[in-house]
């Protein structure tokens, strides 16, 4: 049998980066590279393999650098060329990789490109975006309001899933096609990792600009957007050619690049952007435990129904949180933020890490007026503000958190002096050390890191399954996902590794397991 080839981001563990939050090194309020460059000890330590950045390229900064104004550069807030390039080769140095996010749907309205686009309806890049004489169709904008904004000089419509300084780019256009691999390529020349992809089910738009449907299931506390079901504006069968194209342009350069793509969709949608013959997106991102209620059975039923569902050679992963979602400890409690961890880090697939969560950072209240986010900004009754899980990363019980010199251009949680990276090094039953553990043992045992996933109970309060290779028994991981004690009637024998309470790790377990609230454990089992 020929010998199979596990590419460096199976076994990887992700660790998501805002740039603005994670540590400022020049004292403007505002994180950036140079800050990145000097707390990679922290991420040694954790033992994370590769660093995804959210966007650090020239931006207007109307969504945060979502609204790119030059692909190839780097934002004075955050540094210049020469810093990420330094940032690079001091990852690499220590065995990390680093991924940038790519946003191919939109630009900023302040990208050249769209400046030529509007500046006349004859210029060559006209038809890089989307324009219209009349607005076609009901598509809103998923930050509120009508997705088809008036251009007074052309006396045209042009179209923006986002903002309206987000125009979206003509996907249909070969020449946005090549602008946008030629960007890639920049970037992987610079030895780039790979890339996240910013919302790929959105790049390609129904031909015919066709109404979407209303949503039955809208409710007013829901974001305005969700309204109409996107059918029309999302997930058009024409994104599987490009998701295949920029995983080619992947495939030019060595050393296993990875093609990760944000896409929030059903389970039998995303399976799709796998591509066909897994030529298409590695790592579709698995947004299942950001989106459903915490519940045993839920959760369970769940984790079977994506494992099931995984086209054949493709590779799993997961996601907690991410700077669009709420943080797992405000979304589920301090306490089962840990068994989330333990879920996270024992489920068959490449995990994500969102910056703060392994000290169990919390979302942060922000004052009505210190609200910076557009979708908070733009709808203030909905609550929908993405501020409160992008704040400064805690690191010690010093001014500003450790985070700056000078006030943050986000306030920190004001519990940053006792919920800081420090103090949690120092005790060993910290949600910092849990995730030091899980992350050590999932590297240290390929059944954890690589084996297969074998689901043995569920029920209203617990999750128990098995992580096996074919060189012994594996591990049993027991979760209970509610406050209350339960029990598992097994007949397994084995040692209890890593425990929420380390009071029980060394504890031999065998036949029933029992579990106070909030508990869980991962069991090496013993063999015959
Ligand atoms: C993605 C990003 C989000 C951004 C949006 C528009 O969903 O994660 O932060 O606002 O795309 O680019």
């Amino acid at each position: 049998m020929e010998n199979q080839h596990t590419p460096w981001w199976q076994k990887a563990i992700i660790y998501q980066i805002y740039p603005r939050s994670y540590q400022d090194s020049n004292g403007d309020g505002v994180g950036d590279l140079q800050g990145i460059l000097n707390r990679l000890d922290h991420l040694q330590w954790l033992g994370i393999d590769a660093i995804w950045l959210s966007p650090i390229f020239p931006s207007p900064m109307a969504d945060f650098g979502y609204d790119v104004s030059d692909y190839t550069g780097v934002h004075e807030i955050f540094g210049n060329l020469e810093d990420l390039e330094a940032l690079i080769d001091a990852a690499h140095q220590r065995g990390i990789k680093l991924l940038l996010d790519l946003v191919p749907n939109h630009t900023s309205n302040e990208h050249p490109w769209f400046l030529e686009s509007r500046s006349s309806r004859d210029n060559p890049k006209r038809n890089w975006y989307i324009w219209q004489d009349t607005i076609p169709n009901n598509w809103l904008s998923v930050f509120g309001g009508n997705a088809w904004e008036w251009d007074e000089l052309t006396q045209q419509y042009y179209y923006h899933a986002f903002l309206k300084e987000q125009p979206d780019l003509n996907w249909r256009n070969p020449e946005v096609q090549e602008a946008m691999f030629n960007v890639m390529r920049f970037w992987l020349n610079k030895g780039i990792d790979g890339f996240r992809v910013d919302v790929l089910w959105f790049i390609f738009k129904d031909e015919q600009l066709r109404n979407n449907p209303p949503n039955p299931d809208y409710t007013r506390y829901m974001p305005d957007y969700d309204q109409l079901l996107p059918v029309y504006s999302t997930d058009q069968p024409e994104v599987q050619d490009i998701t295949r194209k920029m995983r080619s342009v992947l495939e030019e350069y060595e050393g296993d690049r990875v093609l990760i793509a944000e896409v929030y969709l059903p389970i039998k949608e995303l399976m799709v952007y796998y591509g066909v013959d897994n030529k298409g997106a590695h790592l579709p991102f698995n947004f299942l435990l950001l989106s459903l209620p915490w519940d045993a059975t839920q959760i369970a039923t769940t984790i079977d129904h994506y494992e099931g569902a995984l086209p054949a050679q493709s590779w799993p992963n997961w996601v907690l949180s991410n700077h669009d979602r709420p943080r797992i400890a405000s979304r589920v409690g301090a306490e089962q933020a840990l068994i989330a961890a333990m879920l996270l880090l024992t489920l068959r697939g490449t995990p994500t890490i969102y910056y703060g969560d392994e000290i169990g950072m919390r979302d942060v209240a922000i004052p009505f007026n210190e609200i910076k986010d557009p979708q908070g900004l733009n709808m203030p009754d909905k609550n929908l503000s993405r501020d409160p899980s992008r704040t400064p990363m805690q690191w010690d019980n010093t001014k500003n958190a450790g985070f700056s010199e000078s006030t943050p251009w986000l306030r920190l949680d004001k519990a940053y002096a006792r919920v800081n990276v420090q103090e949690q090094k120092n005790n060993p039953h910290s949600t910092l050390n849990l995730y030091k553990k899980l992350i050590t043992i999932r590297k240290t045992e390929p059944a954890l890191e690589t084996g297969n996933y074998i689901s043995v109970h569920s029920d209203n309060q617990m999750i128990a399954y098995i992580r096996k290779d074919e060189n012994g028994p594996g591990f049993l991981i027991v979760l209970n996902l509610t406050h209350r004690p339960c029990y598992f009637k097994s007949n397994f024998n084995g040692v209890i590794e890593i425990a929420t309470s380390p009071e029980l790790e060394g504890y031999t377990v065998s036949g029933t397991i029992s579990l106070d609230g909030d508990e869980g454990v991962v069991i090496r089992l013993k063999g015959n």
